[in-house]
């Protein structure tokens, strides 16, 4: 095989058939990333399962590597450690401990109480788009909708909205050691505010999640500090770059399945099992995240040695012609639809009711406000961004 470059915009642009010919030919296979790491890739639905449930996998690489393969790992500046001690980049029972916390703040109350919020706000992004005929769909109603809403989830005052945006912009959109550099600056003064949201929570507590999270008690166990400010961030991170794609890549899989579209808006019932279509065939989150292998690992007849990085492939998983029949088509009333999209084990997306409220949500008002809805340039002209783990249109023009 040809190598392969998992992060580049032009792969991106569609990596099913090379998933396909992965799955058939070499269902666990070495790459070399743009950062000259090695990294193996898993295909196969039940390979990807069993990986994502395996303890051998780990996602503290001090659980995994020699002391040698440590020494080599990047520099991190001392006041970014944190971020690191965040839940989806550990393991039990750390994990345990912490997403145990999370829970108790995470509420199915507090997400009910967003509905009517979300409600409201894609109806207000929707009448702006009504005045203009023309958005790109990405920046004016997809990406407003999960970091308005994780934005007041957390309490952060309206104000200062826009400087959160732009941080929590600069620090997802990393893309190499460079930006890494650039961006110590603003990660301070991004760290800086949060401890100062942090602390005048703790001095007057509010109805947000900051104030639960600073609540959060378990036998005696709390959060500390740090940890808090790393759960915020993750929650931060989690809540702009996902859902975003969600709404996006689903909206144009509708446009390019007009009988698809017509049927959702003929049942509007359907969204709920059109909102599960719509996570499998476009699997906004492509790869799980990073996980070590903490000894020699075979899998499929090939070992993967200690320290190594390996990635579950969640999006060939989806359309795995084993799981799921005729992967490649698009059937939003698709029945037995145990798709990965939100992962698997321990690391399951804790965010999972929030973004499918946002996404059915999103998606309904869309085909009710917008009944001719279509892309407004042409489809091979639709640029998709770089990067290891999501997939991501760069915009989607779009006339309504
Ligand atoms: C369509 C939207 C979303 C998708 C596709 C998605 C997908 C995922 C996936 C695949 C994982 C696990 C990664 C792994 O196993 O390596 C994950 C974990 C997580 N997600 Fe989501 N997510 C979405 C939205 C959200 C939202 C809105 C939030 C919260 C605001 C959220 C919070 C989290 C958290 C906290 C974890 C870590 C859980 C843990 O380590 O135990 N996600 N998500």
């Amino acid at each position: 095989m040809n190598p392969i470059n998992i992060a580049s915009p032009q792969f991106k642009a569609n990596p099913y058939p090379i998933y396909a010919q992965l799955r058939a030919e070499s269902p666990v296979h070495r790459i070399m990333l743009p950062s000259k790491q090695p990294a193996w890739l898993v295909t196969r639905y039940d390979d990807v399962v069993a990986v994502l449930k395996d303890e051998r996998l780990v996602k503290d690489r001090t659980n995994a590597m020699t002391s040698e393969q440590l020494g080599k790992q990047p520099w991190v500046p001392g006041f970014m450690k944190p971020l690191a001690r965040n839940m989806l980049d550990l393991d039990a029972p750390d994990h345990t401990r912490l997403r145990a916390l999370v829970h108790k703040a995470f509420t199915p109350r507090l997400i009910e109480h967003m509905r009517e919020r979300i409600e409201r706000l894609t109806n207000e992004l929707m009448d702006t788009a009504e005045r203009k005929g023309s958005i790109d769909l990405v920046r004016d109603y997809a990406l407003p909708i999960p970091t308005t809403i994780i934005a007041e989830m957390l309490g952060i005052p309206a104000e200062d909205h826009h400087k959160f945006n732009r941080w929590s912009n600069m620090m997802v959109n990393t893309a190499s050691a460079i930006d890494m550099v650039r961006l110590i600056p603003a990660m301070y003064r991004f760290i800086a505010y949060l401890r100062g949201c942090i602390n005048q929570r703790r001095a007057d507590p509010q109805d947000d999640l900051i104030s639960a999270l600073l609540q959060a008690r378990e036998n005696d166990d709390r959060l500390s500090e740090d940890e808090l400010l790393g759960m915020v961030v993750l929650l931060l991170v989690a809540g702009h770059e996902t859902t975003v794609n969600l709404i996006a890549s689903g909206s144009l899989a509708l446009l390019e399945n007009p009988d698809q579209m017509a049927k959702l808006r003929g049942d509007p019932t359907l969204i709920k099992s059109a909102l599960e279509e719509l996570l499998r065939y476009t699997t906004p989150v492509q790869n799980a995240t990073e996980r070590y292998a903490s000894q020699d690992i075979t899998l499929q007849g090939v070992t993967i040695p200690r320290g190594e990085l390996v990635f579950a492939v969640l999006a060939s998983a989806n359309r795995d012609e084993n799981q799921f029949e005729n992967p490649d088509v698009m059937d939003i009333t698709r029945e037995n639809n145990r798709h990965l999209a939100f992962s698997n084990g321990i690391h399951y997306c804790l965010g999972s009711p929030l973004a499918r409220m946002e996404g059915q949500i999103a998606i309904q008002n869309l085909l009710r406000r917008m009944p001719n809805l279509h892309l407004a340039t042409a489809r091979d002209s639709l640029r998709w961004r770089g990067g290891l783990v999501v997939r991501a249109l760069e915009k989607l023009p779009v006339a309504v």
